[in-house]
């Protein structure tokens, strides 16, 4: 089932996703060569907490950090600790918070040093299938469209699209109904977009298959084939108006 929100919540979702869309401005500074894992979640639980949210991964079923941080082969769900910045690679934070009523979800992909041109062209793509999937998102459109429009934007380029792992509904709870596949299936649930739905488009991608591997840890995953991945991710909300992107720093005036 999927829960609708209100103008008032959608708000709320909107402050706390200027909190990340700040946060990753910021955090571009510390993501480089040599930073530990240990300076950029504190400098992340410290950021989200001292703007009034809360962390919304930390301790999520036992997670024991604020942020993901999954550097080249590690496609999502790093733990920060006991890891550094590399001199060359795609470094990805993940990061949720909770501002009043209701969490947002983001993630980017940061290129560190020189990486092979097909490398950067993975992270284009990657970015340009999360910005298609949201153009898709829109009202009176269903959640295949959204699938479709990132697999659509990937497909010529023959990298793989990570299938365990989807889009999801976010809001009162981290996840909610519905996933989003970033490909196409035929799923016989396959609702249509309404204003007040509020989801978490988040396309992984990698330079060589789709299959992926869990690590004794428990919640890193990686890729199968050691290829390495990007992952993007913004939470929206559909409204009658059109499709809010909520994790975005907030608007400069002048
Ligand atoms: N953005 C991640 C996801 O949707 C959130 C992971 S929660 C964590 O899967 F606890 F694993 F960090
Ligand atoms: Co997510």
């Amino acid at each position: 089932m999927i829960i609708l929100k209100q103008e008032s919540e959608i708000q709320q979702m909107k402050k706390g996703g200027e909190i990340i869309g700040r946060f990753f401005e910021e955090v571009r500074e510390l993501v480089r060569p040599g930073t530990p894992g240990e300076k950029i979640e504190e400098f992340a639980r410290k950021f989200i907490t001292s703007h009034g949210g809360y962390p919304s991964f930390l301790n999520y079923r036992g997670y024991p950090a604020s942020i993901c941080l999954s550097i080249n082969d590690e496609v999502v769900h790093g733990i920060p600790f006991g890891k550094t910045i590399p001199e060359a690679g795609l470094v990805k934070i993940d990061i949720g918070v909770k501002y009043g009523c209701c969490h947002v979800d983001s993630a980017f992909t940061f290129v560190v040093g020189e990486i092979p041109r097909r490398a950067k062209k993975l992270v284009e793509i990657t970015q340009k299938a999360l910005q298609e999937g949201i153009r898709a998102a829109r009202k009176g459109n269903r959640v295949s469209d959204i699938s479709r429009a990132i697999e659509r934007t990937v497909k010529p380029y023959r990298f793989g699209i990570i299938r365990k792992l989807v889009g999801h509904g976010v809001g009162f709870e981290l996840h909610e109904d519905p996933e989003i596949p970033n490909y196409t299936s035929n799923r016989a649930y396959d609702p249509i977009l309404k204003p007040g739905m509020t989801f978490a488009i988040e396309p992984m991608i990698t330079l060589g298959t789709h299959k992926i591997k869990e690590m004794p840890d428990g919640w890193t995953i990686k890729t199968a084939d050691g290829s390495w991945a990007a992952h993007f991710e913004h939470t929206v909300a559909i409204t009658e108006e059109g499709t809010l992107v909520l994790t975005s720093p907030p608007e400069h005036h002048s």
